[in-house]
């Protein structure tokens, strides 16, 4: 349908300003119905033909989606209530929109729509994409997906870049690197170093700092022309099936992580947010199928071969016991497997930090002595480090008693902490009013 109506300069400029915001929030896959689309203006926003494929350029259509598609069951249920708004509006709905739904109803039937790729928009305008599994709990671990402690603390670092600047940084339980690729993105860091202890998600992390802080131009050289090994397909392959094994949903909460044991009273098909807890908005979303679900399964664990570090070797330069790797263009950047339940001395030797760095790692009481054990190692002064180590430990506080049980570790282990102020601006959609605490955290 040819465009009919064009707006004049001072609505146009309100136009952008909506289309922009509303093509953040999709392009960070914001549960649809938590969207900030909902008032008139916004719905005046779809009542012409012409607006309504500027909605398609800058949702489902948009630049981003050709490499980085959101889910296609999101993209999907975004063109659901769009052509839901238009028909409440009483508007003419133009042949694209049908079309472009029509379309992705067909890729859906083949497509597995396991993993997806969620771009958070910096201040700056700067994108961060990170390829996430659909679901928030899977192949045993909370990993494959990003929490909001993990968003919180990346606004919390915007805010706060100088207590970076030329720093050693190092991340614990750092799943799929929201906070340490923004904090990579926006301070001048002197290294930072990711760790976690689950290989699916050490994988996903490796694609998500080659695809955010390493040149593309800078891979294609080091690998020739294929970006992408045949053993990465497999590995890409190997974690949607068994991603795909999970997606029958269980009843069985007989979840790994304690305070996420709060889904124990939930019913089939329900789930929990990243703040894990439920509301009944995203319930009923969840109705329609939602992409969060909560899939515990220890026993479907990949089984990927034996490195503990499974990346692609063009890229990352690999220490001899397969547990930390370089990244070559950049090597201020590096990864390692570092669980802190099985820590190994002659690896903590050579780690270096100045700042810790932690996202909702407080949730299971029979972990948090071998954290704060670490994280009491890694305040300890050292030769070639700051003095005045630091780590900042943000925590989704959905139990009081974990919490506690945090905090009187950290003093029997001679650690003083206290909350710091948490960040004043809005950058990423999570849900506000969770209580999410940042704890500032060093040596008495
Ligand atoms: C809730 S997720 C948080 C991930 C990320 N920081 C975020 O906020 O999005 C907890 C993370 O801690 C990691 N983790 C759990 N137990 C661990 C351990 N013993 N050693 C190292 N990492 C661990 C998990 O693999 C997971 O990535």
């Amino acid at each position: 349908m040819a465009a009919s109506y064009v707006p004049d300069v001072c609505y146009k400029d309100q136009v952008n300003e909506l289309l922009e915001r509303l093509s953040i929030q999709f392009l960070e896959m914001v549960p649809i119905r938590k969207m900030k689309w909902k008032d008139e203006e916004t719905a005046a926003l779809v009542a012409t033909p012409f607006l309504q494929q500027k909605v398609l350029q800058a949702t489902v259509l948009h630049p981003i989606c050709q490499h980085h598609p959101p889910a296609l069951s999101y993209s999907t249920r975004f063109m659901k209530e769009l052509i839901h708004k238009l028909e409440m509006l009483d508007a003419e709905i133009c042949d694209e929109v049908y079309e472009t739904y029509t379309e992705l109803l067909s890729q859906a039937e083949d497509d597995d729509d396991t993993l997806c790729y969620k771009t958070y928009t910096l201040p700056t305008g700067g994108k961060v994409h990170l390829q996430e599994s659909v679901t928030l709990v899977s192949q045993g671990t909370t990993g494959l997906s990003t929490w909001q402690a993990a968003q919180h603390l990346a606004e919390w670092v915007l805010e706060n870049q100088d207590v970076f600047t030329d720093k050693h940084v190092i991340e614990l339980g750092c799943g799929l690197g929201l906070t340490g690729i923004v904090t990579c993105h926006s301070c001048n860091v002197r290294s930072y170093t990711f760790t976690d202890c689950h290989r699916e998600v050490l994988y996903l992390l490796a694609k998500n700092i080659e695809d955010n802080l390493a040149p593309p131009e800078t891979l294609l050289q080091l690998s020739g022309s294929e970006t992408i090994t045949l053993r990465d397909k497999k590995m890409l392959q190997k974690i949607k099936h068994q991603l795909s094994l999970t997606t029958e949903r269980t009843t069985d909460s007989s979840c790994i992580v304690s305070d996420y044991g709060l889904v124990e009273g939930l019913e089939d098909g329900e789930n929990i947010t990243s703040s894990g807890m439920a509301s009944s908005l995203e319930l009923e979303e969840r109705q329609e199928g939602e992409e969060n679900e909560i899939l515990v399964n220890e026993e479907n664990s990949l089984a990927l071969g034996g490195a503990k570090l499974e990346v692609n070797s063009n890229y990352w330069e690999l220490d001899n016991r397969q547990q930390t790797a370089v990244l070559k263009v950049d090597p201020r950047l590096r990864i390692s497997n570092l669980d802190w339940e099985d820590l190994e001395q002659d690896m903590m030797e050579n780690v270096q930090a100045d700042v810790v760095l932690a996202a909702d790692v407080v949730y299971d009481t029979s972990i948090i002595p071998y954290l704060v054990q670490l994280l009491r190692q890694l305040l300890q002064p050292s030769p070639t480090t700051d003095v005045n180590k630091k780590a900042f430990v943000a925590s989704t506080v959905r139990n009081e008693d974990t919490r506690d049980a945090f905090l009187i570790a950290l003093s029997s282990e001679g650690l003083s902490y206290g909350v710091v102020e948490g960040p004043k601006q809005t950058v990423f959609h999570y849900d506000r009013n969770v209580p999410i605490e940042i704890l500032q955290i060093t040596l008495q």
